[in-house]
């Protein structure tokens, strides 16, 4: 199924296997919920878009915008591919340089990084800031200065395009909180080119998440193309937001159409570079969370509901922006469907509902719920919700199974309080 890791079959239990891991031992020797992520799949997707990519334009970076999910495990595996890194703040850039990421691949993204940020990315030598506004520039010139440090920098443009996916995650269209407004682009470019301790490399822009279609991409870069004609730069930077299938009925385009369809528009100038920021096409579909059903409760007539023992903490996306996700039962996914449920989760909201009326066959308390394409936005944007602490997350790949992050303590969770 696309909407599972490459490697994910049905073993000889009769039960998932992914990575050449079962499934129902994972939950068992790990607990539940937990977050399983195959490495074959997150390698594989790295090396779809470069290979895509560079088969047309050479001239071709991908970095992986590591929003989608941050931690060192990842970051070493994904940057072992050859992938640069987008990174957000202060915290992403510190988790790439404890992974040993090269500091010269990391592309630094935000609409309001602080001085200290700044001052932290241009000493590690971070390869690109991102100019978000005029005002931001100004910030970085006068960093840079007094650290004696000259900042490499793409200038991040509202480019106009709608895309249609959610309006949370739109973010290219003229209203938007992203971005030089197109009319202050050239004399933000100006600036960049005259501010003594700034070197501007080229235009950025990013024109929202989970697009479906290749139009909006092929729009954005002609505009980026003719931007970078007049202002005579060569770096082009297209942003990610390319699809991933949640469901199986979701119709994205393939990797290698996208290629040909953006790449179409560069017209082989090798001159220009092209970087792309894929986040959750890297790394959602390698990603199961895998949870334990607890309660069944039927209202007859209304909704039968299965609650697990996780939800709204360790996956968001469902309550902030009406996500949908699939599942199937670890411990038999081959079983026809026979009823149809709502997962909801543990959590003191109303609201806290993975799926809404799924099929699945018939349910029992204690069986393995693993809910599909979790590998991005969801451990990043996981909380403590109702003190619960976030799940441990594993990296599975040809038979073991490797922890990367440990499922957080009750002593976790008041590490910070000051008990008085
Ligand atoms: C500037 C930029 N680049 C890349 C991404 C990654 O988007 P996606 O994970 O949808 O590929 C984002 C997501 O918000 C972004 O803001």
């Amino acid at each position: 199924m696309r909407n599972l890791p490459d490697t994910a079959k049905t073993n000889k239990q009769t039960h998932l296997e992914i990575g050449g891991c079962d499934m129902v031992s994972l939950a068992k020797e790990f607990g539940t919920p937990l977050y399983v992520l195959d490495e074959a799949t997150i390698r594989n997707r790295c090396q779809n878009y470069l290979k895509a990519f560079k088969k047309y334009h050479e001239n071709t970076e991908v970095i992986y915008a590591c929003k989608a999910l941050c931690a060192t495990g990842v970051l070493k595996v994904v940057t072992a591919e050859g992938l640069g890194l987008d990174v957000a703040s202060g915290g992403e850039i510190y988790t790439a340089l404890r992974a040993k990421c090269n500091a010269k691949k990391l592309y630094f993204h935000g609409n309001n990084k602080s001085n200290a940020e700044l001052k932290m990315a241009l000493e590690a030598g971070v390869g690109r800031l991102v100019v978000d506004t005029y005002q931001e520039l100004e910030n970085i010139d006068e960093v840079a200065g007094k650290i004696k440090k000259t900042a490499s920098v793409i200038v991040r443009i509202n480019p106009g395009i709608e895309a249609h996916t959610h309006e949370y995650i739109k973010t290219g269209t003229t209203a938007s909180k992203f971005g030089v407004p197109q009319n202050e682009i050239e004399a933000v470019v100006k600036a960049a080119k005259d501010k003594k301790n700034i070197n501007l490399a080229g235009l950025h822009a990013h024109i929202g998440s989970q697009i479906l279609d290749v139009k909006p991409f092929v729009d954005e870069v002609k505009l980026l193309l003719k931007l970078s004609k007049k202002y005579n730069t060569n770096e082009v930077c297209i942003g990610g937001g390319f699809g991933v299938p949640y469901l199986t009925s979701d119709e994205l385009p393939a990797i290698e159409d996208l290629a040909r369809a953006i790449t179409g528009v560069l017209k082989n100038d090798r001159e220009i570079k092209l970087v792309l920021e894929p986040g959750r096409s890297i790394i959602s579909t390698a990603g199961v969370t895998l949870y334990s059903i607890g309660v069944i409760k039927d209202i007859p007539g209304i909704r039968k509901y299965i609650f697990v023992d996780g939800g709204m903490a360790d996956n968001p996306r469902p309550i902030l922006y009406q996500a949908r996700y699939d599942a199937k039962l670890a411990n038999k996914p081959d079983k026809a469907a026979a009823e149809k449920v709502t997962v909801a989760g543990r959590f003191c909201e109303s609201g806290d509902v993975l799926i809404k009326d799924i099929k699945l066959p018939k349910v029992a308390v204690g069986d393995i719920l693993a809910v599909m394409c979790t590998g991005a936005y969801n451990y990043s944007m996981a909380s403590n919700y109702n003190r619960v602490g976030r799940p441990a997350m594993i990296l599975v790949n040809k038979g073991s199974a490797t922890l990367i992050v440990k499922r957080e303590t009750y002593d976790d969770l008041i590490r910070n309080d000051v008990i008085l």
